[in-house]
């Protein structure tokens, strides 16, 4: 299996989830705060896969290293958009879908860049055995970290609180 193809199929993942967040209103802020935690348990495991297979061994070659130091920069944005995120109560509904939809569109772009331009420079510069290796190596990567996300959050917290009084 082709490296590309298992990245592809991640992004379309974090797009659909993406959506799935976008569509949801404050009617039930539990369901909100799963799905969230499925998208940042998802873009987490992605970055950490996609920097140890892809990034490490593109940066290693002159023609392709520039993506992987631009890839990393935008990887640490999106995390300290989703530790602003995970500290932020999801009752305050405005504010929260701001910090979403700006997080969105950081992730939106990075996928964009990755798969317009990273990958074909990928495709040119590494051979598909190459990228069979890379893709062992982000399969057995993802399959050993399983970041997951906590689960209980602020608004978590004070529900069960409030069921216990
Ligand atoms: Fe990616
Ligand atoms: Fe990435």
């Amino acid at each position: 299996m082709d490296i590309l193809k298992l990245l592809r199929k991640d992004h379309d993942e974090i797009r659909e989830l993406f959506a799935k967040l976008e569509n949801m209103d404050n009617d039930n802020v539990a369901d909100v705060e799963d799905t969230f935690s499925e998208l940042r348990s998802a873009l987490i495991n992605h970055a950490k896969a996609e920097e140890f297979s892809l990034y490490a061994r593109i940066e290693e070659v002159g023609e392709t290293r520039k993506y992987a130091l631009e890839g990393l920069q935008e990887h640490d944005v999106t995390e300290y958009l989703l530790s602003k995120l995970y500290g932020m109560p999801i009752d305050d509904w405005e504010n929260w879908n701001a910090s979403v939809k700006v997080l969105k569109e950081v992730v939106e772009h990075h996928l964009h860049q990755e798969e317009k331009v990273v990958f074909k420079a990928v495709k040119k510069e590494f051979s598909l055995v190459e990228r069979e290796e890379m893709a062992i190596k982000f399969q057995d990567q993802k399959h050993s970290q399983l970041v997951s996300a906590p689960k209980l959050t602020k608004y978590k917290v004070y529900e069960e609180f409030k069921s216990q009084i």
